[in-house]
Order: C-alpha cells, then sequence, then structure tokens
C-alpha cells in the first residue's frame, strides 16, 4: 500500500480504481471549468504569517457549526452518486465522518437513501435537499429526514437547472452504469471496483426511485434534473421549506452579498458561500475570493461557511482565518472513499487535520477562535474591486 501524505496521492488511487465516467463526473466543472480550477488555486494568493516563539502545546481544532461540537470544523459535503465511488459509500463516509467526530451530509441524489444511512449508523447526520418540482416529493422527503433524526437541513439554492459538464454527456453518465464499448473496455481495468459493486444490492437513487411520482427506474441523473429540479424555487418556497422542516437550516450556493442578506431575512441558521465546487455557474468567482463581501455584509449576523476548492489543511486554515465559522470537503473525501472505502474517508481526514494543526502550529495559534484575519497576509482587492452597473 503505497504512503498516503497527502490528498493528491488519494486521488491518484482513486483515478485508478473507479470507472472513468464516475472519476469524471466527480473531478468535472462546468463548461471552460475556470471556476472549478480557480476554486483551488486562489486560497495560493493568500499567504500565512510564520510567527516563532509561541507556546505550541495543547493545540486544539475543536469547533462547532450551528451549535454542533465538531473535532474540526470540516463536515463532509453532500455529494451525488457517492455510492457508485465505492458500494454503500454513503453509510461509509458517514460512519469515517461520525467516528472522527466530525459531520457528514446526505445529498438527495444519494445512491444510498436516508432511512438506509439512519438504519446503517449510529448518530444524526445532515440532509441536503433539493427543491423538484414534485411539491408532494419535497414534503415527504422533509418528513422522511425528520423520521431518520437528521439534525441540520442543507437545501441547495444553486442547482434548480443543472450545470452543463461535458465529459458527463460525452461519457454518457448513468447510474448504474451502462455497458457500452467504452465503458467495457475502461471496466476491464476496473476489476475489484466490479466485483465490489456487484456485492452491494444499492445501485440506484435510493432516496428517488420508488419515491417521487412515476420513477421506478433512474439512470440519468442529467435528464432527471433537467425534468424534475424545480426552476421556480424562491425565496418564498424558501420560506414555506423552512417552516416545513422547523429545524436548523443552512442555506447552500450562496455567493453574492445580496443573497446573503435574503438568507439572512429568511431566517436561515447559516449559509455556505458556495459554487458548488464549480459546477455550475462557470465564470463566477471563485468561493474564497467571494467569501469577504459576504462576511462584510451578514457575517456578525449568520453563520457563514465556506465549500468548494477546500483540498487542504492549509485551504480550511485560510477560510476560517478570513472569517468563515465552517468548511466542508467534497471531492477531497470522495477521493479517499474511491480508493479505499471507509479507510480512505478517515486518510483524508487525517490528512487534513494534521496540516490545519500543523499550519496552526506554525502560524503560532492553539486554537480555532484564534484564527483570526491577522493569520493572513491578503492581497490588496483580493475579494476584487469591480464596477457595478
Ligand atoms: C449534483 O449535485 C452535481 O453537482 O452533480
Amino acid at each position: 500500500m503505497p504512503v498516503i501524505t497527502e490528498i493528491e496521492d488519494l486521488k491518484r488511487i482513486y483515478r485508478s480504481r473507479v470507472p472513468k465516467m464516475f472519476f469524471d463526473y466527480c473531478e468535472s466543472g462546468s463548461w471552460t471549468e475556470k471556476t472549478f480550477r480557480e476554486n483551488v488555486s486562489d486560497f495560493e494568493d493568500l499567504y500565512l504569517r510564520q510567527r516563532v516563539a509561541v507556546d505550541m502545546t495543547g493545540r486544539s481544532t475543536e469547533s462547532a457549526m450551528i451549535g454542533q461540537d465538531l473535532s474540526m470544523p470540516v463536515v463532509l459535503a453532500p455529494v451525488g452518486s457517492t455510492g457508485m465511488q465505492w458500494p454503500d459509500g454513503e453509510i461509509l463516509a458517514c460512519r469515517a465522518a461520525h467516528a472522527f467526530g466530525t459531520q457528514f451530509t446526505l445529498s438527495t441524489m444519494s445512491v444510498c437513501s436516508v432511512e438506509d444511512v439512519a438504519e446503517n449508523t449510529d448518530k444524526p447526520f445532515w440532509f441536503q435537499l433539493y427543491v423538484m418540482r414534485d411539491w408532494d416529493f419535497v414534503t415527504r422527503m422533509i418528513e422522511r429526514a425528520k423520521e431518520a433524526k437528521c439534525s441540520a437541513l442543507v437545501l441547495t439554492l444553486d442547482l434548480q437547472i443543472l450545470g452543463q459538464r461535458h465529459k458527463d454527456l460525452k461519457n454518457g453518465l448513468s447510474v448504474p452504469l451502462k455497458p457500452s464499448l467504452g465503458n467495457i473496455l475502461d471496466l476491464s481495468t476496473k476489476w475489484s471496483w466490479g466485483q465490489a459493486m456487484l456485492r452491494t444490492k444499492r445501485r440506484t437513487f435510493g432516496n428517488i426511485v420508488g419515491h417521487a411520482k412515476g420513477v421506478s427506474n433512474l439512470s440519468s441523473l442529467s435528464t432527471w434534473a433537467a425534468e424534475s429540479f424545480d426552476p421556480s424555487l424562491d425565496w418564498e418556497k424558501v420560506k414555506e421549506i423552512k417552516r416545513l422542516w422547523g429545524g436548523p437550516l443552512i442555506l447552500k450556493g450562496i455567493l453574492d452579498a445580496e443573497d446573503a442578506k435574503m438568507a439572512l431575512n429568511v431566517g436561515a441558521d447559516a449559509i455556505i458561500v458556495s459554487n458548488h465546487g464549480g459546477r455550475q455557474l462557470d465564470g463566477a468567482l471563485s468561493s474564497i475570493r467571494a467569501l469577504p463581501s459576504i462576511l462584510d455584509a451578514v457575517g456578525d449576523k449568520v453563520e457563514v461557511h465556506l465549500d468548494s476548492g477546500i483540498r487542504s489543511g492549509q485551504d480550511v486554515l485560510k477560510a476560517l482565518a478570513l472569517g468563515a465559522k465552517g468548511t466542508y470537503i467534497g471531492r477531497a473525501f470522495v477521493y479517499g472513499l474511491g480508493a479505499m472505502g471507509e479507510k480512505g474517508v478517515t486518510r483524508a481526514l487525517e490528512v487534513i487535520h494534521k496540516e490545519l494543526d500543523m499550519t496552526m502550529a506554525l502560524c503560532g495559534k492553539r486554537r480555532i477562535e484564534e484564527l483570526t484575519r491577522d493569520v493572513l497576509l491578503v492581497p490588496e482587492g483580493f475579494g476584487g474591486r469591480w464596477e457595478r452597473a
């Protein structure tokens, strides 16, 4: 087994093990992928201040998000089709997150259903909701998440239509995978994945199939999304969902200060500054660049979290030091899951934890709440100086 010292190591193993179609699904952004790339590269524009002769003993990465205590403020983001990366992937990722003392967010577009994950894990997890045209489905999904004892609802606002990712269309992405010549050739090099997948019965969208009207078999996320996601989702519907849910509500996909103010008005407990990992509006700002203006607008009135682009504990530290209260990793944990199952997710969390902890030490900080802007050297105009219409 190769020595794993960084997230890139997990990605290499993941790539060699999982069918190309599912690797590409994870590793794509929309259109030119500019936003997808800049989510990662913009972190590099932030420098850290090295501080010395500060007692660095007794450090802790413990923190809380929406009042829930975590061993570090890094939650597993909702990722669709995770159970195609490794059999029963959502259950395993949730177990790994809980064992590590952090949290897991189950996607509406997961393979294991919300009931299935609840039955096979010990503690409450978070549930991410997509709003569908079929309002009955939406209300029942909220009830199902309540019955499964989910401890927060993450409502995604940036996917009323699915962004175009060229590779998914070219690969004919489907769940489960359909036999085509290309797929069969690819699978011939991915035997261990194929054999493992044959051992599970969970191979379709568990929250949807048998629950949404007229869906007894669903293979194409993009076709179904195009027909089923609710393009009329607006702030009134967000309020209605908040009322139906009644628990902690996190609004995901906020990239603009004006929308952050709207989220505040509807009474969200937290917002996630996110561009959906660069998978929706290509050409939008990276999350880390969008963060400062959103914090200026609402930062002291609602908890602000960030996803998109985090691949290391240093990235986590930079987001926290700029003012985010918490962060999420999507791809970084999927690389681990696809490489080594539950152990790989644990490894991804360990890598990120170690990087966060060591970086805190070398910056002269011992507690998450001590991570403030003075840890960073932020280039002038980092958040952008834009002409306004
Ligand atoms: C769905 O959430 C996707 O980004 O594919």
